[in-house]
C-alpha cells in the first residue's frame, strides 16, 4: 500500500477522534504485513490518565484480533483535527511499536504537505526490547 493511502486511512480514522479535554484530535492507520489495515483514533477520558493514544488504539485493535506482524503506522494529528504539523508518536505509543515491530517498521508523518517516512530504530534509539526484557530472565 502506498504511504499516502495510509496516511488517508489515518485522516478518515482521526474524525473519530473523542478529544473534548485537549481538542488535539488523532488518527492512525496501522499497516499489517499482510496487508490489512488497523485504524485508531485517541480516545480522551474526564480523569486524563485513561486517555488512550491513536497509534495505541491501533495497536489493540489489531493485536487483540491475532495480528503480530506489522510493516507501517500512519499517524496524523491537529487542533480540531486540522493537520498543519506533523504528529509523532508519544513515548509510551513509541514503546508499544517496539513491543511488536522489527527496526524496518515506518512511521508515516504528514503535515498537510510533506509525508515524513521515519523508521522505527531512528524514533527510537537506544531502546529497551522484549529481547533484552527475556535475555535477562534466569
Ligand atoms: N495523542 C495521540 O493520540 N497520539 C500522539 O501521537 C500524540 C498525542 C493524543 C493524546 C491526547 O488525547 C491528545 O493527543 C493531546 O495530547
Amino acid at each position: 500500500m502506498e504511504p499516502r493511502e495510509l496516511i488517508a486511512r489515518a485522516e478518515q480514522a482521526m474524525l473519530g477522534a473523542y478529544a473534548p479535554y485537549s481538542g488535539f484530535y488523532v488518527g492512525a492507520a496501522l499497516l499489517t504485513k499482510s496487508g490489512r489495515v488497523y485504524t485508531g483514533c485517541n480516545i480522551e477520558n474526564a480523569a486524563y490518565s485513561p486517555s488512550n493514544c491513536a497509534e495505541r488504539t491501533a495497536f489493540f485493535k489489531a493485536v487483540s484480533e491475532g495480528e503480530r506482524s506489522f510493516s507501517a503506522i500512519a499517524v496524523v494529528g491537529g487542533e480540531k483535527g486540522k493537520i498543519r504539523s506533523f504528529c509523532p508518536p508519544c513515548g509510551v505509543c513509541r514503546q508499544v511499536m517496539l513491543e511488536f515491530c522489527g527496526p524496518d517498521f515506518l512511521i508515516y508523518l504528514w503535515d498537510g504537505e510533506t509525508i515524513r517516512a521515519v523508521p522505527l530504530t531512528e524514533m527510537v534509539p537506544y531502546a529497551f526490547t522484549a529481547e533484552e526484557h527475556l535475555n535477562n530472565k534466569e
